[in-house]
């Protein structure tokens, strides 16, 4: 028995596959045009980002280059993060003069997001903006600007399209909620 059926966890499918290409396909498009002259270069951060990044690349018909980046937060909870973020795995590429866009899969509080930022933007980027697929608006702690956002989305723990609970399901090709009480942790 497999302990991360979506048949038994999941209570529905918030965004399924189609609506998740249209709409990254719409940003692709927003951003094609906003960078068209611009030195893009597209920041991943490990893992939860990465299935949105290799779609949303495709999208981009403007010239661009990729790097990841991987950080852990301090402090307990898979669900929820707590303040710092330690980086874990750096850059390879220099980023002063670049244009730079830092593709997130979600922004829950926003600690994670604004401490990367502010680590960015030390190295002197040329422009640091932010396109995340997913927004929990309502979760919010620290205000940061999102330039792109695929779906502002309710107070719900979602997994897959690069998310995932325990690590597992990042592979689901929609957005689905983990229903309430299927993980005590
Ligand atoms: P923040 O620092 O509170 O904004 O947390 C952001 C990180 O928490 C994301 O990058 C995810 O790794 C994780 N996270 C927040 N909400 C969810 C969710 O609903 N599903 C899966 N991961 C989540
Ligand atoms: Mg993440």
């Amino acid at each position: 028995m497999s302990k991360f059926n979506p048949d038994e966890i999941l209570g529905e499918i918030l965004i399924d596959e189609a609506t998740l290409s249209a709409r990254v396909q719409e940003l692709g498009k927003q951003i094609s045009a906003d960078y068209a002259d611009k030195n893009l270069h597209l920041v991943c951060i490990l893992r939860g980002g990465v299935v949105f990044l290799t779609d949303l690349m495709r999208a981009i018909k403007t010239e661009h280059t990729i790097d990841f980046m991987a950080v852990s937060s301090y402090g307990k909870g898979a669900r929820s993060s707590s303040g710092q973020v330690r980086l874990t795995m750096d850059l390879k590429e220099d980023i002063s003069g670049r244009d730079v866009i830092l593709v997130e899969d979600i922004i829950d509080s926003g600690h994670t997001l604004a401490n990367v930022l502010e680590i960015l933007q030390t190295r002197d980027p040329a422009s640091l903006k932010v396109c995340t697929l997913l927004d929990k608006a309502e979760r919010r702690e620290v205000e940061i600007d999102l330039a792109y956002v695929g779906f502002e989305i309710p107070d719900k723990f979602v997994v897959g399209y690069g998310l995932d609970v325990d690590e597992y399901m990042r592979n689901l090709p929609y957005i689905g909620v983990v229903k309430d009480g299927a993980f005590i942790d």
